[in-house]
């Protein structure tokens, strides 16, 4: 059994934080979200890796490299426009042959992994596993309609007005019958070759179509709340680690984890919460749920349930909360008088100030 992981797709949902980046290595936990993907891939004890790259080709083979520090041996395919998941099943042909595969999209977190999901689809081998989960605005997914005994009877492609609140979560198990099907459909409204079609045509064609409903998902849909909380759910398995230098003025309480290089001085830190390599923490405050990316500074501050990427700096300001800050970005308090707000946002950033 193989794994074709796709890794193409502009990520305009989660912007600003993917205008510079791609959006399978935005980071839970300090972790891009595509590693807990490989790493789910690998325990299911799966080897033979595809990875479909388009635009961001070089971020992701910078991150990826060659697979083995996850245990598997990364084949990358080049796709030159994002034409569709199905189309991505097409280019990757030669790399799939007539294995089973699983197709996982990396900008999708499965908490709990795929190695039941994996060792099941081995056992009976339906020509497509899907893998469903609730959701309140279905319109951004694809929907499916079970019937009354739980059988997948349609499945349609970003829904104006949805049939259930079923999504299809973004990890699909196929037989190799799926190359006749992706062969067979045409573009949608979207000018993409929907793999939601490729899979009806399987159900249309009487193949053997399962489906699994989970808890425990996310995707980057573009809503900070959602990012927020699945770092709070990877954040509540973080073990106690210190490879940093922590001084005497200093409290780490509970599960907190200072990466290689990090120093924290006078400051109290109450975890879950991490630390990232080379991250300087000075007379601040680190609350529960946050995670503090590498090279970063917070200093004369207080935050709380956030996120910051790399290299970016907050100093001198009181209390940070529910925040999402990007790379290199610098929060610093305003001169007193005039008494304002000095802001200089990228497109389509977001802020709420309280005043
Ligand atoms: C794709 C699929 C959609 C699925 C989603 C899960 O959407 O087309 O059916 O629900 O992934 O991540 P896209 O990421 O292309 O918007």
């Amino acid at each position: 059994m193989k794994a074709l992981v796709l890794s193409g797709g502009a990520g305009t949902r989660l912007r600003p934080i993917t205008h510079t980046s791609a959006k399978q290595l935005v980071p839970v936990a300090n972790k891009p979200v595509l590693f807990y993907g490989l790493e789910a891939i690998a325990d299911a004890g799966i080897t033979e890796v595809g990875i479909v790259v388009g635009d961001t080709a070089d971020e992701i083979r910078e991150a990826v490299g060659d697979g083995s520090r996850f245990g598997v041996e990364v084949t990358y395919i080049p796709q030159d426009a994002p034409l569709g998941l199905a189309h991505a099943v097409l280019i990757a042909q030669d790399f799939l042959g007539d294995d089973d595969f699983v197709m996982y999209l990396g900008d999708n977190f499965i908490v709990g992994g795929i190695t039941d999901l994996v060792d099941a689809f081995r056992e009976d081998r339906p020509d497509a596993q899907i893998l469903l989960t609730k959701v309140p605005d279905p319109t951004s997914f694809g929907v499916a309609e079970l019937d009354t005994e739980g059988h997948v009877v349609g499945l349609e492609e970003k829904p104006k007005q949805p049939k259930s609140d079923l999504a299809l979560v973004g990890v699909y198990l196929f037989t190799p019958a799926i190359h006749e099907a992706v062969r067979s459909i045409t573009p949608s409204w979207r000018g993409e070759l929907e793999i939601t079609h490729a899979i009806q045509w399987l159900i249309d064609a009487e193949r053997r179509v399962r489906s699994t409903t989970i808890s425990g998902y996310w995707k980057d849909t573009g809503n900070v709340t959602d990012m927020l909380e699945v770092n709070r759910s990877v954040l509540e398995s973080v073990q106690p680690l210190n490879e940093g230098t922590v001084d005497e003025a200093s409290e780490l309480i509970g599960r907190v984890r200072i990466e290689a290089g990090a120093t924290v001085t006078g400051s109290r830190i109450v975890g879950p919460a991490i630390v990232g390599a080379g991250s300087v923490v000075r007379e601040a405050y680190i609350g529960p749920f946050t995670s503090v990316s590498e090279d970063c500074r917070i200093e004369d501050s207080e935050i709380e349930y956030s996120i910051v990427l790399r290299g970016s700096s907050v100093t001198g300001v009181r209390r940070v909360e529910a925040s999402l800050i990007g790379r290199d970005v610098e929060v610093t308090p305003a001169p007193r008088h005039p008494s304002a707000h000095r802001l200089v946002l990228g497109d389509h950033s977001k802020v709420q100030i309280s005043s």
